[in-house]
């Protein structure tokens, strides 16, 4: 079992885990990256790019003009970025660097910042340290997923709750990241300096029979949650893993999760 933490001790954050996370949701990804493109951007900065997976996707459909920055405070990351950035045509750069501090942001006309406010100490100064760095008619775009929000089924509701509450019990106070960050990401925009919000859910599902990439995704989800439940709430979860996922004809299963996606200008 690996919390997969990556060199700089951010949870979630290693460069296996990262692939893991992002092969389950390629296409859904791919889908994203082309509805924020219709923008035309002529500089994307992508702040917490890990090991650059979105903007190798957006490599792909970007005009060949747009110039990419990925910004990452982890060396690890930003040499596997660079690895797996040597074969784009454009101009590109990653930078390792903090991005709460705002000296090191440079203007942009799209910043993204994708599951990042979970490891922001100031949700609303990064925020107002982005606005003024935006480029004119540019914007920043959020998405920010909550362990709230995930649900995997069927599963009986009193052994659901078990679960759910052990594991907000062991995380929720975790002074390395908040899992639970969707309401405090929605409060630091309401009250920033952008004067155009656009705030969406986006839903991402699935139903079995599973793609093996998504299985995966699944099955280490469960294993990385169950290290941190009481020993009731693990075995619970651990038979629901034997019974939907780890059997060779398992019966049909769900997997939902809902994303906090925002447009600010
Ligand atoms: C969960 S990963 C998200 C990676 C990518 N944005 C994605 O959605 O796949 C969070 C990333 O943010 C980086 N990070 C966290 N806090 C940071 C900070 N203050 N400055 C720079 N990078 C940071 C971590 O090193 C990690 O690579």
């Amino acid at each position: 079992m690996t919390s997969w933490i990556n060199k700089s001790g951010r949870p979630l954050s290693s460069s296996e885990w990262l692939q893991i996370h992002h092969n389950a949701k390629i296409n859904e990804r791919m889908h994203f990256a082309k509805k924020i493109l219709q923008s035309s951007p002529a500089c994307i900065v992508d702040l917490g790019c890990g090991t650059g997976l979105w903007l190798n996707i957006l490599d792909k459909i970007a005009s060949a003009n747009c110039h990419f920055i990925g910004i990452d405070g982890d060396t690890a990351a930003i040499s596997k970025a660079k690895e797996i950035s040597q074969n784009w045509k454009r101009s590109h750069e990653f930078i390792q660097s903090d991005i709460e501090s705002s000296s090191n942001i440079p203007c942009a006309d799209m910043f993204l910042v994708f599951n990042m406010f979970s490891y922001v100490n100031d949700s609303l100064n990064f925020l107002n340290s982005l606005h003024k760095k935006l480029n004119k008619n540019g914007c920043v775009v959020i998405r920010q997923y909550d362990e709230g929000t995930m649900r995997f089924g069927p599963m009986d509701n009193k052994e659901r709750f078990e679960i759910e509450m052990s594991l907000f019990t062991a995380l929720s106070d975790s002074n390395m990241f908040r899992h639970y960050d969707i309401d405090r990401t929605i409060q630091a925009i309401s009250a920033s300096d952008f004067t155009q919000k656009d705030i969406e859910f986006d839903v991402f599902e699935k139903r079995s029979p599973y793609t093996n990439s998504f299985k995966h995704y699944l099955d280490e989800t469960i294993n990385w949650n169950a290290q941190f439940l009481s020993e009731t709430a693990r075995n619970l979860l651990i038979k629901w893993q034997e019974k939907y996922v780890a059997t060779p004809n398992p019966e049909q299963s769900y997997f939902v999760e809902v994303d906090l996606v925002a447009t600010l200008s």
